[in-house]
């Protein structure tokens, strides 16, 4: 069976899609089966691949997300290789995907159903979620066993972090007991601000977080800016970067954690 993390933060830009993108990639490169699954009208991830699942630009319309989750296709149909990896693709129409949701019964266990269809396949299901913390990202803490809230090591970094704690003690209590936070993952982390340590000093003496965050912290790096813009992952585009290092090290410290599904 596949664990299945989500990489969750209502705050935009905290480095979910490059982690799901390059911790996908480091797992992979390690020998496991990895499903990636764009859980964001944005599209950045499939972006990231060349993969336009919407239509646009002339190329023909792809089955994505949005089907599966509304019923109209089996996942398995929409999942497309990318590498050694997998992708379930989304498009820009997954926000009215969502509104359309909102009148489903059981609408939080719809991915989770589709998923739970597949795991067999798969050691690692990442879920890149968008950022907020509506009806798709409750679907992704419900199909997840774990989830991962990447954060940059700033000002008001943790204003956030109370409300995503509050939705997942919500959705443990009443539909997935299951679900732990699997850690907070530092990102963009530039180790000479005094300000960044003292964030990260802050929060390791803070009582609620003690012990949840990854020892791993990821580096700023201009490469992982980079290759995603060139339809890459970090592995592939500067092997020898320290984006490259630091993923390497975040998978290893994620296997040594839970076990490699
Ligand atoms: N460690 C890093 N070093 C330098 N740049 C980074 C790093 N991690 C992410 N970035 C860059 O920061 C920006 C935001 O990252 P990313 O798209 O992964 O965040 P996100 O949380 O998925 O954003 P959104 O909430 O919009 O989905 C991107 O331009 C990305 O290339
Ligand atoms: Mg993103």
């Amino acid at each position: 069976m596949a664990l299945v993390f989500s990489i969750i933060n209502n705050k935009g830009g905290t480095g979910k899609t490059t982690t799901a993108l390059n911790l996908g990639a480091a797992l992979s490169l390690m020998g496991k089966r990895v499903l990636l699954i764009d859980f964001d009208s944005q599209c950045n991830l499939s972006s990231a691949f060349g993969v336009d699942a919407s239509g646009h630009h002339g190329k023909p319309e792809m089955l994505s997300v949005g089907d599966v989750l509304l019923g109209r296709c089996p996942i398995r149909d929409a999942i497309v290789p990318v590498g050694a990896m997998s992708l379930l693709p989304s498009t820009d129409r997954l926000l009215d995907v969502e509104f359309q949701l909102n009148n489903e019964p059981g609408r939080e266990y719809v991915l989770k159903e589709q998923v739970d269809r597949i795991d067999s396949e798969y050691d690692f299901v990442l879920i890149d979620c968008p950022p907020s913390l509506s009806t798709l990202s409750t679907n992704s803490l419900v199909a997840a066993q774990y989830f991962i809230v990447p954060m940059q090591a700033e000002n008001f970094a943790f204003i956030g972090l109370d409300r995503i704690m509050l939705t997942s003690e919500k959705v443990k209590k009443r539909m997935n007991p299951l679900l732990e936070l699997s850690g907070i993952l530092f990102v963009k982390l530039v180790h000479r601000t005094k300000f960044s340590q003292a964030v990260i000093t802050n929060l390791s003496t803070n009582r609620d977080f003690e012990g949840k965050m990854f020892n791993t912290f990821i580096r700023q790096d201009i490469a992982l800016m980079e290759s995603a813009a060139f339809n890459q992952t970090v592995f592939e585009y500067a092997p020898d970067s320290r984006g490259a290092e630091d993923y390497k090290e975040f998978a290893n410290e994620l296997v040594r954690k839970h076990g490699q599904g």
